[in-house]
């Protein structure tokens, strides 16, 4: 039996590494990390992440195929194959603070694998990383000085939170990269033998090394440019009476351009896009490409107007102050179905409106937690309403930050009756229908389209 292990057990090794196990019974998969508290729920009936379909895929697997230690030790000596998915978070300190990958942990990860390996070994990237990282990877391996031979593969994950089981189970495209070696290619067959097992060929993509690593920052880099494109005309929406939706369902329709990803929002969040094209940023300017640089950068800077627009416009509308208003925060994680807040638009729209004197009554039904964390340094009347009605109760406003559908479900005669007048609601998702909430009686702000106020 093959053995797997999976350095990093979080939002990405753990939903992969479980679809691993699932679909390939003759490989043992063990997952390891050095935080005992996460192993501890990975081995319990409350998963440390929220994901749609991950708890039955382990329950399936655990214990059979399926492993959550903290022995990274023995986890590395046993290994044939080993997964790196630990955290490469933004640097905040020293040269490129802000915007390259800080890698201290990958490179720990690479000197316990070189303490611990007893053998040869096939190591896979499978954290986001810079482009070229594979090299310096490659060079602390092979610094042991016990004459062991690593392989290094590129393997970038491409799943989305919310939708990673399905992603994982029926991926577009799963991307191996390696060296053009003869090694190189025989690792390479290795690692696509396992996607092989449910993923049909035509969509497993092998590359060199520097390609994969490099689509992974351009792919997240698309998508966010697109989300960006879209807020950007959402603000010209506003002004000329265009309507967002309108715009984009019509666009969408040239397949040239596809239909998918051009919802208007309050901002991309989550770990990757940000990250990712600030790794993009600085490796171009580290290669002397000062006006890419600019170019992707003003993705960034479109996401972060959004939401300064965003609390612009409530502002406004509420004339001009939300000091000591209550104001109920509908959604925190950066999107629906997870909990991860993890660059959420709703921290920067909550600090803006905590600075603006605001009193925040804080509701998500499964980020709860995190949004204490988010906000824990952060001055202000902050309460955290497990029940929606609560958070609403006596309100001046209602801002919409996350797409959870189970908002729509809620009821809003009840909610505006409970609510202080005139009621505002700002609708960051575009998920509410703007004509049923101006009947209830609500001001309605949406996203890229016209308000509809009872003024
Ligand atoms: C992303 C990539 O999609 C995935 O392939 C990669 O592996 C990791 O990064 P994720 O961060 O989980 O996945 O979420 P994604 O679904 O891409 O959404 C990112 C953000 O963009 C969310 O905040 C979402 O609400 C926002 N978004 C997305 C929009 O505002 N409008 C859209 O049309 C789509
Ligand atoms: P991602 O979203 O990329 O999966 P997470 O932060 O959720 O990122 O998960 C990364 C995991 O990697 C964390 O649980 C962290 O404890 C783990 N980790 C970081 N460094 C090491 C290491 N040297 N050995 C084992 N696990 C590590």
């Amino acid at each position: 039996m093959k053995k797997i292990l999976c350095i990093g057990a979080g939002y990405v090794g753990g939903p992969t590494m479980a679809v691993i196990a699932d679909k390939c019974p003759q490989y043992t998969v063990t997952v390891v990390d050095i935080n005992e508290k996460r192993i501890a729920a990975w081995n319990s009936d409350d998963l440390p992440i929220y994901e749609p379909g991950l708890d039955e895929v382990v329950k399936r697997c655990r214990g059979k195929n399926l492993f959550y230690s903290t022995d990274v030790a023995k986890g590395i000596k046993e290994a044939d194959i080993i997964f790196v998915s630990v955290n490469t978070p933004t640097k905040t300190f020293g040269a490129g603070a802000g915007r390259a990958a800080d890698l201290q942990y990958l490179e720990k990860t690479a000197r316990s694998i070189i303490e611990h390996a007893d053998s040869d070994k096939i190591v896979v990237e499978k954290s986001t990383l810079p482009v070229r990282t594979a090299q310096a990877m490659s060079r602390i391996l092979h610094s042991n000085t016990r004459g062991l031979k690593f392989q290094i593969i590129s393997n970038p994950e491409f799943l989305a939170e919310g939708t990673a089981i399905n992603d994982l189970m029926d991926p577009d495209r799963v991307l191996i990269g390696g060296l053009e070696t003869e090694e190189g290619k025989k690792a390479i067959n290795e690692i696509v033998e396992i996607y092989a097992n449910w993923v049909p060929r035509e969509r497993i993509i092998t590359t060199n090394l520097w390609s994969s690593e490099l689509t992974k920052l351009v792919s997240n880099a698309l998508l966010a440019q697109r989300v960006s494109s879209v807020n950007s005309i959402s603000a010209l929406c506003e002004k000329t009476e265009a309507n967002i939706n309108e715009v984009t369902a019509a666009a969408g329709r040239d397949t040239r351009i596809g239909a998918k990803f051009l919802k208007a929002s309050i901002g991309f969040g989550g770990s990757c896009f940000k990250k990712d094209i600030l790794n993009l940023v600085y490796l171009c300017g580290y290669y002397g490409l000062p006006e890419v640089a600019e170019y992707w950068e003003q993705v960034i800077k479109m996401n972060e107007f959004q939401s300064r627009r965003f609390v612009g416009n409530m502002l406004a509308a509420m004339f001009n102050t939300v000091a000591d208003k209550k104001i109920a925060i509908l959604g925190f994680a950066f999107k629906a179905d997870t909990g991860d807040t993890r660059e959420s638009p709703a921290i920067s729209v909550c600090r803006q409106l905590l600075e603006e004197r605001a009193r925040l009554r804080i509701h998500d039904p499964k980020a709860l937690e995190n949004a204490q964390l988010d906000l824990e340094d952060a001055a202000g009347d902050i309460t955290y309403c497990e029940d929606p009605y609560e958070a609403v109760k006596g309100a001046h406003a209602i801002a919409v930050m996350t797409d959870w559908k189970c908002f729509k479900e809620l009821d809003f005669k009840r909610i505006y009756e409970s609510m202080e007048k005139p009621a505002f609601l700002f609708d960051g998702r575009n998920l509410l229908d703007v004509d049923e909430m101006y009947g209830i009686g609500f001001n309605v702000y949406p996203i890229g389209k016209k308000a509809k106020t009872h003024f």
